[in-house]
């Protein structure tokens, strides 16, 4: 360990090395997925890839110095004695420590920002993407980087004397949110072979691995390889498994994206509330808001015996009674349930039966 760890000080002592690493990273993802064949065969329109490259670079060379900036500031005139004082304690707990805190922020911004409005606002084109590609890690509203608690955790870090410590993590971090928005998915082979399923079973409840990310970008929940609603850990699945969001399911999405599409320019995806977006059904236009489509009386629907649904349980669906995913920036989600007949049924439109998602005339006493 003590070697371990004398290792790593003096390799985090290089200059720059968390850039070439960083650098190196990116280039090897970029060329395995070139090679695969993913600008060949890519129906990514002109503005995601605007977007996301932009994004890399504001994000990298202009919200991270600023923000590590403004913390020395703040530092300063808050703390006149803190600067370095994490200086004497040794590499690899003060690695560990940052880490640590570190996922465990991202963790819950990210969870936060499915259930809260405005962050899902912030947060959505990330899962517009309807493919994965690992420039999507870079795919957010320049303002949900701007606050993201962990970029300040960063700034405080470095401020206290954790400079090598950061460095080594944001080069883990990278490798690994890399990988898992990556199209490489290098664990199916884990998966195909039962001599190695034991060992991804291992892996993926330890490290983010591409199908347990790629599940949290699936369309809907409908698809067994998907769950917009649960993975939301970044480096490590630990937060996920304590927290009763993991969900581990062997393969991958048969869609990705958003089960609404909407007319956006990728500015307004990027610089909202700053710039918003001309449509009218966008969540990014100036006047958005969810309208209320319940109603008081049942829908009565045709259903195949067999099919799996999904019933809208928050009552703004554009597509009553069933999830069209405008329940994402709430608590809410919508309850999957596969008919046992083939024939018509009345569903709840209230949203008050006690046997959802089947109307038990409720209704009836409102
Ligand atoms: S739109 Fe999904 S639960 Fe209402």
């Amino acid at each position: 360990m003590l070697l371990l760890n004398t290792f790593l000080t003096s390799l985090m002592s290089q200059e720059n090395i968390d850039v070439y690493l960083v650098l190196i990273i990116l280039f090897c993802f970029g060329l395995m997925e070139t090679l695969s064949g993913f600008l060949s065969h890519s129906n990514r329109s002109a503005g995601d890839w605007t977007q996301e490259i932009v994004s890399f670079l504001i994000l990298s060379t202009g919200i991270k110095p600023a923000i590590v900036a403004a913390v020395y500031f703040l530092g300063n005139v808050l703390f006149p004695n803190g600067e370095l004082f994490l200086s004497e304690i040794s590499f690899l707990p003060l690695f560990f420590g940052y880490i640590l805190v570190d996922d465990f922020l991202q963790y819950w911004y990210h969870r936060t920002a499915h259930t809260h409005p405005f962050l899902w606002k912030l947060h959505r084109s990330h899962h517009q993407a309807e493919e994965m590609g690992y420039f999507v890690a870079y795919r957010n509203a320049m303002l949900y980087y701007v606050m993201m608690p962990n970029i300040w955790w960063v700034g405080m870090v470095v401020f206290a004397g954790g400079a090598k410590a950061v460095a080594l993590g944001l080069v883990i971090k990278q490798l690994i949110i890399i990988s898992s928005h990556s199209r490489l998915q290098w664990d199916r082979p884990f998966y195909r072979y039962a001599l190695l399923r034991p060992v991804i079973a291992l892996l993926e409840r330890i490290i983010i691995t591409p199908a347990f990310h790629h599940a949290h970008h699936g369309t809907s929940v409908v698809d067994a390889a998907a769950n917009p609603n649960k993975n939301f850990g970044n480096m490590f699945s630990l937060w996920d498994q304590l927290f009763g969001t993991a969900t581990f399911v062997k393969g991958y999405p048969l869609t990705y994206g958003l089960p609404t599409k909407t007319n956006d320019h990728w500015t307004a995806a990027y610089f909202y509330p700053f710039v918003t977006s001309k449509d009218e059904n966008s969540v990014w236009h100036k006047d958005h808001q969810f309208v209320e489509t319940a109603t008081n009386t049942p829908l009565t629907v045709a259903l195949t015996k067999g099919e799996t649904y999904l019933w809208c349980a928050c009552g703004k669906s554009q597509n009553q009674p069933f999830c069209d995913g405008s329940h994402q920036g709430t608590h809410q989600t919508p309850l999957k349930f596969t008919a046992k007949r083939t024939g018509t049924v009345r569903l709840c439109n209230c949203k008050l039966t006690q046997k959802a998602p089947f109307c038990d005339d409720t209704h009836l006493n409102q």
